[in-house]
């Protein structure tokens, strides 16, 4: 893809031969001959590098250059001085210009000088859609049959581009799993663009969605493009739907039928191509009934309806979506992950996590700050994970998948944890106590996969 470049120089030569050497190389460019104008076409659309004449009719240089960087800092500006202006150059490379070049211009440093610029930015870019991935890609974590169930209904819808609606309780990944989907889907060089109906003052909510002239509400001080169109050629994650107003479930729905749409306050309708991701925590059918969600904009959002169960509904991921955060919070702090003793992860299952994925990551975010040693131990947990929410038969028979022989094997796995906790890991004892042969319990060991710990128990 070329880069625009944008002159500001009110030399006709300059803007000529400068445009000139840019087109050899194979870049956009546009000149503007005054301060004024340069500013107008910034927001007009935007560029990916500016020369910038520092002696203009209407515009101190300096000035301008600061403008300038306010509007966009990752700008790089390069500033054209003539000759005898030198110190004019180096206070504007102070102020951030990214290089200065000195009139008259040669091809070779104007030619190079554009190369480093464009290539710094981007380098930049590069950067932050990788910091991007590397925090969204978190992954969907989770091996129960429902986690894998969820993993691969949103790959195949993924491949489709038909339009996802997610439904589930708060915290349950809704988010996660809208960018998990976009990532498998063959729109994922393309923008991911969320809007968050619930966060939006209501009078905003249009401009925000499709975009707006200027002047066409109190505020609206330049043109602008909505989410739809910033997410053109990508992904549109519509998240909290049901906290749309009917007046913009209208809108939203006569974009999505006829796939175009016009800002608010007019100019040509524009056309886009977007996957809509929708979600929503509310149960919709019954916002429907009380006629607070159109039924019409419903069905178009939900050609592939996808639920993410509670976090209560599958325990066994609740070990491993602990170690999981554990891990990736010391990472962030720079420390090492902390051990959670198995009492500690009993009362983690136990729990019915009503806040899902996200209170349990905001409890493990916490006691890695607020616990010193290497281990968390039950004392740190909570209150309300006290020992009467310790159950581990009552959270085995809350599984609601579980056929009787999975629930026999865990709560098998289970009781000959405890016995050997019990009995400081001897298998031995432990085969005794249970009144089975050794043999036959190590092989029951190993194919549960049970740590023996020595020296544990009391
Ligand atoms: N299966 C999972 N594996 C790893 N992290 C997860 C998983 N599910 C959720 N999370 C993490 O838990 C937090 C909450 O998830 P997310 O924001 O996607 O939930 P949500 O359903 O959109 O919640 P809300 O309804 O409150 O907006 C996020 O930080 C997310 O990364
Ligand atoms: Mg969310």
């Amino acid at each position: 893809m070329s880069e625009r470049i944008l002159i500001v120089d009110d030399s006709d030569g300059t803007r000529d031969s400068l445009g000139s050497i840019l087109a050899d190389d194979g870049h956009r460019h546009h000149g503007v001959a005054s301060g004024a104008e340069a500013l107008i076409e910034l927001r007009r659309q935007s560029y990916d590098l500016v020369f910038l004449d520092l002696v203009l009719p209407d515009a101190d240089g300096l000035e301008l250059l600061e403008d300038i960087l306010n509007e966009d800092p990752g700008l790089p500006v390069i500033v054209i001085s003539g000759r005898g202006n030198i110190d004019l150059a180096v206070r504007a490379t102070r102020l951030g210009a990214y290089d200065f070049l000195e009139k008259p211009l040669s091809l070779e440093r104007v030619a190079l000088t554009a190369k480093h610029a464009l290539d710094r930015v981007r380098l930049s870019r590069k950067l932050e859609q990788l910091s991007d991935r590397l925090d969204s890609t978190t992954e969907l974590v989770g091996e129960s049959p429902s986690m894998r169930r969820l993993r691969s209904e949103l790959a195949r819808a993924a491949n489709s581009d038909g339009r996802i609606l997610l439904l589930g309780e708060n915290g349950t990944g809704k988010e996660l799993a809208a960018h998990y989907a976009h990532r498998l889907s063959s729109r994922s060089d393309g923008p991911f663009v969320e809007v968050n109906c619930a966060a939006i003052p209501e009078e905003l909510i249009e401009s925000e969605l499709f975009g707006h002239m200027k002047g066409s509400f109190t505020g609206a001080s330049a043109d602008r493009a909505g989410r739809f169109e910033q997410a053109d050629g990508g992904t549109l994650f519509l998240d909290e739907i049901a906290d749309m107003s009917i007046k913009t479930q209208a809108k939203v729905l006569r974009a999505l039928q006829e796939q175009r749409f016009e800002r608010v306050g007019g100019g040509a309708p524009i056309q886009v191509d977007v996957r809509v991701i929708a979600a929503t925590n509310k149960d919709l059918e019954a916002e429907i009934r009380e006629g607070h969600f159109r039924e019409d904009l419903y069905f178009r959002l939900a050609v592939l309806p996808i639920q993410i169960p509670p976090l209560r509904d599958r325990r066994e991921d609740i070990p491993k979506l602990a170690e999981h955060f554990s891990t990736l919070f010391a990472r962030r702090q720079g420390r090492r992950p902390k051990h959670l003793s198995s009492e500690v992860k009993e009362r983690l299952i136990a729990y019915p996590w009503p806040g899902n994925v996200r209170e349990l990551k905001n409890l493990v975010e916490r006691l890695m700050i607020m616990v010193p040693g290497d281990e968390i131990t039950v004392r740190d947990l909570p209150a309300q994970m006290g020992e009467s929410a310790v159950d581990p038969l009552r959270s085995l028979l809350e599984q609601s998948h579980l056929s009787l022989r999975e629930a026999r094997a865990a709560f098998e796995k289970e009781l000959i944890e405890r016995r050997l906790d019990h009995l400081s890991g001897n298998v031995s004892k432990t085969a005794q106590s249970l009144e089975l042969e050794r043999s036959h319990l190590y092989r029951k060991i190993k194919a549960y996969g049970i740590e023996v710990q020595r020296g544990q128990g009391v």
